[in-house]
C-alpha cells in the first residue's frame, strides 16, 4: 500500500480561555494521498478551519501528530518550519489580498519576502497570472476586481512558491455559482497539470460533489465518515452526511411541493 502524503494521527486541539477548556479537534485520524483532491465537509463550528490552521502551523496541536510529505510538522526546527510554511499554499473565503498592492504585487509578495531577484519574480508572477488567466488585470488593485477575479489572484499567490499542498478554506463560499464553478474548474485543472494535492474545506455539498475524489465528514471535531465521494453520498451513514444530503436534495423540493408547485 502506498504511503499517504498527509497523515493525521489522533490529532487533538483544545482552546483554553481563562480556566475553561474548549475541545475542538477530538482525535482526528485521516490519510490523504498525493495528487488527490480531498474534501473535508462539515457544518459551521465543526472544526474545519481549525484543522487547516493546524496543517499550516498557525495553530499547534495538543496531541497526536500531523505529517505532510516528509515533514513531521510538530517537530521542526525554526528553519525547517520556515521552509515548510513556504511549501503550503492556502486560499481563503475572503481572499485576504492586500488592498494597497496591485494584482502583480500581491502575487509577488511571498517572493519578495524570500529575497528573490526582480527578474525571477517577474518571470514567475507572469507565469502564474497566465495560469489563472488574469494577466490582463496585473496592474489593477483588488478593489477593482470581481470576487472570482480576486480568488484567481489568491490562487496565483498561493502557488507562487511552488507549494506541495494547496489548502482551500471555503474558497468559493463568497462567490456566485458561475464564478464558483470557474474557480473549481481552475483548481481541478491545476491539480491535473501540476499534480498538486488539494485539500478543500467546505460546507457546500455541491463543491465536494463537483471537485473532490475523496471526502471526510467532520462532525463536532471528529471524522464520522470518510471514503470516495460517490460511495459516501450514495450511502451516507453519519448524521451530518444525511443532513447535508437531505437539505440539499429534499428541502427545496418539499417546500415547493407543499405550495402545490412540485418540481
Ligand atoms: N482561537 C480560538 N479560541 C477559542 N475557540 C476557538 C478559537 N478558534 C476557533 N474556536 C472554536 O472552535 C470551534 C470550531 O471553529 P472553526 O472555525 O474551526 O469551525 P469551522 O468548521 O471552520 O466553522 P465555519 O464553517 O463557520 O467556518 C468553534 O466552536 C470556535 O468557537
Ligand atoms: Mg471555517
Amino acid at each position: 500500500m502506498s504511503v499517504p502524503f498527509i497523515e493525521f494521527k489522533n490529532v487533538i486541539k483544545t482552546f483554553r480561555q481563562q480556566d475553561k477548556e474548549f475541545p475542538v479537534l477530538k482525535g482526528i485520524d485521516l490519510s490523504i494521498e498525493e495528487g488527490d483532491i480531498f474534501g473535508i465537509i462539515g457544518f459551521s463550528g465543526a472544526g474545519k478551519s481549525t484543522l487547516i490552521r493546524c496543517v499550516n502551523r498557525l495553530e499547534k496541536i495538543d496531541g497526536g501528530s500531523i505529517r505532510v510529505g516528509n515533514y513531521d510538522i510538530e517537530n521542526l526546527s525554526p528553519p525547517e518550519l520556515n521552509l515548510y510554511k513556504q511549501k503550503i499554499g492556502i486560499i481563503f473565503q475572503q481572499f485576504n489580498l492586500l488592498d494597497s498592492r496591485t494584482v502583480f504585487k500581491n502575487v509577488s509578495f511571498p517572493l519578495e519576502i524570500v529575497n528573490k531577484s526582480k527578474k525571477e519574480i517577474k518571470e514567475r508572477v507572469l507565469e502564474l497570472l497566465e495560469l489563472v488567466d488574469i494577466v490582463d488585470k496585473k496592474d489593477f488593485y483588488p478593489g477593482q476586481l470581481s470576487g472570482g477575479q480576486k480568488q484567481r489572484v489568491g490562487i496565483a499567490r498561493a502557488l507562487v512558491n511552488n507549494p506541495f499542498v494547496l489548502l482551500s478554506d471555503e474558497a468559493t463560499s463568497a462567490l456566485d455559482p458561475v464564478s464558483s464553478l470557474a474557480v473549481l474548474d481552475l483548481l481541478k485543472n491545476i491539480n491535473k497539470k501540476l499534480g498538486l494535492t488539494i485539500v478543500l474545506i467546505t460546507h457546500e455539498l455541491d463543491v465536494v460533489k463537483y471537485a473532490c475524489n475523496n471526502v471526510a465528514i467532520l462532525e463536532e471535531g471528529k471524522i464520522v465518515e470518510k471514503g470516495k465521494v460517490r460511495d459516501i453520498f450514495l450511502n451516507p451513514k453519519s448524521k451530518t452526511a444525511n443532513l447535508f444530503i437531505n437539505i440539499n436534495e429534499n428541502f427545496l423540493r418539499n417546500d415547493w411541493a407543499d405550495k402545490g408547485e412540485g418540481i
